[in-house]
């Protein structure tokens, strides 16, 4: 398992492997690994050859107020755990060598990016779609994989590749929780014992959702009502949206008549969480 830092590398590497025949998949990540990350590489060793990491706090996609400087970084432990899951490559490049001066192109999306968390992060999903790009350009992979913890983006990532015919098939992946339900997240370390039991609102807002859907519930209101009245019962718990949406499009539906996506996004304390559930999936 190598580590590089250059565009260049990550180039040579992958030509090399492209002239032996081998198939080649692409995990991108901000680092920080935990299981939900290893279990996309597990994934992507297992249907390709050779897996690339990508390991990039990627500094577009955050606002000014966000949480940037203060996100986790550990890429000796990253290196570890892509190692013990059969990755071949980690790509850690500085920001420099992924936005060099003068850098002045996008990839900017409408209408799905302007849904669920779009509205509380009006420059996310252009940051997003931008280093997904250049990372797909930089590896060129037959496949990439994406974590379901981050629907909307999954969603975002699947019609930016067909809007923009790019060469590879999307694969999601289901959220992997602790034991008690919270999904993992780099982002859960920044919270106090107290703050950590709180959080688990948001697991417990999905199960009573898809408790409800499972015993035949299609009003949606009904549904999110619930959910919504479960997290306000806990004080450390500000919600910032409880929705349901047309899977694909990412628009609110009143009913389930279709493939829908229950989505949350919930600050415990200062810290903002999410966690969703697919109609699909229950
Ligand atoms: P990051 O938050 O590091 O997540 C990298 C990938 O891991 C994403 O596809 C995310 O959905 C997946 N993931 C995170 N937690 C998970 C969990 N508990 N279960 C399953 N999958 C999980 O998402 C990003 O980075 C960035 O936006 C990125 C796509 C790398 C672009 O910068």
């Amino acid at each position: 398992m190598k580590i590089v830092k250059t565009i260049a590398e990550v180039r040579a590497q992958v030509k090399e492997w492209r002239a032996q025949g081998l198939t080649v998949g692409l995990v991108p990540t901000m680092g920080y690994l935990h299981e939900g990350h290893a279990s996309l590489i597990d994934a992507s060793h297992r249907d390709n050859d050779r897996t690339v990491v990508s390991d990039f706090v990627n500094p577009m996609q955050f606002s000014p107020s966000e949480d940037l400087e203060s996100y986790p970084r550990d890429i000796q432990h990253d290196a570890e755990l892509v190692e013990a899951h059969g990755g071949d490559l980690i790509f850690h490049p500085e920001p420099e060598e992924m936005y060099h001066k003068g850098f002045s192109s996008f990839v900017d999306m409408s209408v799905l990016t302007e849904e669920l968390c779009g509205i509380s992060r009006p420059i996310h999903f252009r940051g997003v779609c931008t280093v997904v790009s250049k990372l797909f350009n930089i590896v060129q992979p037959d496949r990439a994989y994406f974590g379901k913890k981050d629907a909307q983006q999954l969603a975002v990532i699947r019609h930016m590749v067909d809007d923009l015919n790019m060469n590879l098939e999307i694969i999601g992946c289901p959220i992997i929780r602790e034991d008690d339900g919270l999904a993992k997240s780099s982002r859960n370390t920044y919270l106090n014992d107290a703050e950590r039991k709180a959080a688990l609102v948001l697991s417990q807002a999905v199960t009573i959702g898809t408790e409800l859907v499972r015993n035949g519930e299609t009003d949606c209101n009904v549904i999110l009502n619930q959910m919504k009245q479960h997290i306000q019962s806990e004080p450390l718990a500000k919600i910032d949206y409880v929705k349901m949406v047309d899977a694909e499009t990412m628009q609110q539906i009143p009913v389930l008549d279709r493939p829908a996506l229950c989505a949350m996004a919930v600050y415990i304390g200062k810290t903002r969480l999410i966690d969703n559930f697919f109609t699909e999936d229950i």
